[in-house]
């Protein structure tokens, strides 16, 4: 999603109540300048609880697709088997005409780098590499994931370029294993493993806050410098979806899309994404 870039307000005391441990280390850190989430951002458990299972049934609408996904298979199949399966389930599908996008879930193929826009006319092939993204509503709450999918055999190069995206999530949650850590903690480790792998990873676009609705602060970068961005600390929920690009970083706009939300590479080489919704908890994070 966009980077949003609000200014939040600060962290405060609730007056007349003792200062939790919690506040304590909050306030520490917003004395040395450091941003702090304000209290909104930190999910009360009946909202955790509403949050885990909006999770538990985008899971499953992943699995359904991961289940059905084939060669010859049209994108918008993929969006009727997102729609029916989170509506058959109780669920709403969050994209549906979130600020004017027509589908059920994001079909990115190839140097689609995020947001494509299922269609009748694209029809899935061997070797394509495809991330379906799906935020399911459940009871008012949000959960927000994302795979990819490799269709039939690929090149070693899509195979490695998939496989590193899924590494750079996984050494995102791997900065989040305890708390009090930055955004810019992580980012700057998944820049790292990218770089290393010689990818590079979209600066335009980022993960979010989420779970009251969809797009909450902070923004989550996937690359920049430790000890910046926003910190985490527990009963926040945010997504980690680092976009990892095989040539540069650039990205721009589909011409023919007037909708204006495909986003592509600049160079039109290939992008691989995962996303998972998290918690933030003492223990670091839940998936
Ligand atoms: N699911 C995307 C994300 O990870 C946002 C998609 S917005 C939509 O933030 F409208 F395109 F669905
Ligand atoms: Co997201
Ligand atoms: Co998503």
């Amino acid at each position: 999603m966009a980077k949003k870039n609000k200014i939040t307000e600060k962290w405060k005391l609730i007056p007349g109540i003792a200062p939790t441990p919690m506040d304590l280390r909050i306030l520490e850190f917003q004395s040395r300048g450091k941003l702090c989430p304000t209290r909104e951002l930190i999910k009360t458990p009946m909202q955790i609880e509403g949050i885990r299972r909006a999770g538990a049934l985008n899971t499953a609408v992943l699995d359904e697709v991961a289940n059905r996904i084939r060669e010859g298979m049209s994108t918008e199949e993929i969006n009727r088997i997102v729609h029916d399966f989170t509506v058959k389930h109780g669920g709403i599908p969050a994209p549906l005409n979130y600020e004017g996008f027509p589908k059920s879930c994001c079909t990115s193929i190839n140097e689609v780098v995020c947001h494509g826009i299922p269609s009748e006319d694209v029809i899935l092939e061997e070797g394509d590499i495809i991330n379906v993204d799906c935020t399911t509503i459940l009871d008012g709450y949000y959960a927000d994931a994302s795979r990819m999918f490799v269709i039939g055999k690929t090149t070693e190069q899509k195979q490695r370029l998939v496989d590193v995206a899924w590494e750079c999530l996984k050494i995102g949650e791997q900065v989040c294993s305890e708390p009090y850590v930055f955004v810019g903690d992580m980012g700057s480790a998944i820049a790292k493993h990218a770089h290393d792998n010689g990818y590079t990873v979209v600066r335009d676009l980022c993960g979010h806050g989420v779970g009251n609705a969809f797009h909450e602060e902070p923004d989550v970068e996937h690359h920049g410098k430790k000890g910046t961005g926003m910190l985490l600390v527990p009963g926040m929920t945010f997504t980690i979806e680092p976009m990892i690009n095989a040539g540069d970083w650039y990205v721009c706009g589909d011409e023919e899309d007037e909708t204006g939300w495909i986003v592509l590479t600049e160079d039109e080489e290939d992008s691989a994404q995962w996303e998972h919704t998290y918690l933030m908890t003492e223990n670091g994070v839940e998936i």
